[in-house]
């Protein structure tokens, strides 16, 4: 089978690498891809924003499947065009994508199915907003209801602070994404993220991750798209999965269906573990990224049945096998990252780096241009390894990055802490 994978991050090389070890796959294609996936597979110069172009290419080479990678896509609904051509695709429709698309519909659905969330005010004028919040204490959260790169969160720590926030939202710093804002509860606990593959009935649990949004050691400094993580997230119990599961997944699943829109694809929950136990804090209807690569680094099965039957609808036909091993993965980033950050600088040494067979290396906003690879976005590189413990999975990560010629990039050094530090405790 033809296989077309959408999107250029870590992620999606991640899933590229996974792919092309799959005997079902004959010819791999991804838009717009970056500099490692150009070395596992065909790059086609395809804007994915122009459905007509992504459908034209998918009939021409005979692709029998898309896996949409970002939200973005998703949110702009072309899985639902590719369904209208026949062309088998991974991933929400854009109704079912308004879980990410639009913080507003979540906190509804929770309301309206009893998901264990933050207590919450959704609102599209600043006056209404700001008598909501009069009644509240702080820290409080205020979030741009739609798609805003992970940057519509603000976290306020005093009520004026969330009155700014809500007069930027309201004055267009987050574009249309800030038409409508959520105002909520802030949670308190240890964040874990969760992911399950759904078929819109059928529920599979994949595994637990941990990521590091915060740019800076110690999560400090601004937030990022994610600076590294780790699976599983030893905080997630099996106890805990299955309540989370019972409580969260399965009512969403039901909740979908129930509204019209069943969910199919792989559905992302980011948990607060609270002293009430575990809360939804918000859903990604796509893998995260950098979690994606610690998945793939631990997944034994093929990629590929799993994912068709998550399109079939056959998702209880399927089982995945994992690597017992934790797997942990580094990002590094281009210096400036979050903020400004320059372009074009090369990188050396990938190869060696790579070497060890515990190690990959998954490309971000890279390019290969005559044999050299050079940095064209914030995150860049993915240091993904596994190890025995996330001590040593950490361990591996760094002995390979540190081999890595690249003066302007960077990264943090303590990816792994809360689990590094469970590991000592328990000796
Ligand atoms: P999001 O972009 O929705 O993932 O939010 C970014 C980050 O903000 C989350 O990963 C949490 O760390 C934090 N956050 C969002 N909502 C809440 C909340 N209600 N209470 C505490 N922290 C939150
Ligand atoms: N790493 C966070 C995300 O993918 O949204």
């Amino acid at each position: 089978m033809n296989v077309l994978i959408i999107g250029s991050g870590g992620r999606e090389h991640a899933l590229a690498w996974k792919l092309a070890n799959s005997a079902l796959v004959d010819n791999l294609y991804y838009a717009p891809g970056n500099g490692g996936m150009q070395q596992i597979a065909t790059c086609v110069s395809l804007n994915t924003d122009h459905h007509d172009d992504v459908v034209a290419f998918c009939r021409e080479q005979k692709v029998g499947f898309v896996i949409v990678g970002p939200e973005a896509p998703l949110v702009a609904g072309l899985v639902d065009r590719l369904d209208r051509e026949g062309i088998k695709a991974f991933g929400p429709s854009a109704k079912a994508a308004q879980l990410e698309g639009s913080k507003g519909f979540t906190k509804d659905l929770c309301a309206k199915y009893n998901i264990p969330t933050a207590a919450y005010g959704r609102f599209d004028n600043a006056a209404e907003a700001k008598a909501y919040l009069a009644q509240q204490s702080a820290p409080i959260v205020v979030k741009a209801d739609g798609l805003a790169a992970g940057k519509g969160v603000i976290i306020a720590q005093t009520l004026d602070e969330a009155a700014q926030a809500i007069d930027d939202i309201f004055g267009g710093q987050f574009g249309d994404a800030g038409a409508e804002l959520v105002i909520e509860e802030f949670l308190e606990g240890e964040e874990a993220s969760f992911f399950v593959l759904t078929d819109g009935k059928n529920i599979l649990p994949l595994a637990t991750a941990q990521d590091h949004k915060r740019v800076g050691d110690g999560d400090t400094g601004l937030n990022t798209g994610g600076m590294g993580a780790y699976s599983p997230a030893p905080v997630m119990t099996d106890a805990l999965c299955q309540q989370v599961i019972e409580t969260i997944i399965q009512p969403t699943v039901d909740g979908m269906a129930a509204e019209g829109s069943p969910f199919k694809g792989v559905l992302y929950a980011g948990l607060m573990i609270t002293s009430r136990g575990p809360e939804l804090i918000e859903y990604n209807v796509r893998f995260g990224d950098p979690e994606c690569q610690v998945l793939m680094m631990r997944m034994k099965s093929d990629l590929l049945p799993v994912l068709l039957a998550t399109a079939d609808g056959q998702l209880d036909s399927v089982d995945v096998r994992w690597d017992d091993r934790p797997a942990l993965t580094v990002v590094m980033a281009a210096n400036g990252y979050p903020g400004a950050y320059e372009k074009g600088t090369e990188i050396r040494n990938l190869g060696t780096a790579a070497k060890d067979d515990n190690v990959e290396i998954f490309h971000a906003g890279t390019k290969a241009d005559d044999n050299k690879i050079c940095a064209t976005g914030g995150r860049v590189l993915n240091i993904t390894a596994l190890g025995q413990t996330v001590s040593e999975a950490q361990k591996n990560a760094y002995n390979a990055l540190d081999l890595i010629d690249w003066p302007e990039g960077f990264c943090r050094r303590d990816i792994g802490w809360r689990a590094i530090q469970r590991e000592q405790e328990q000796g």
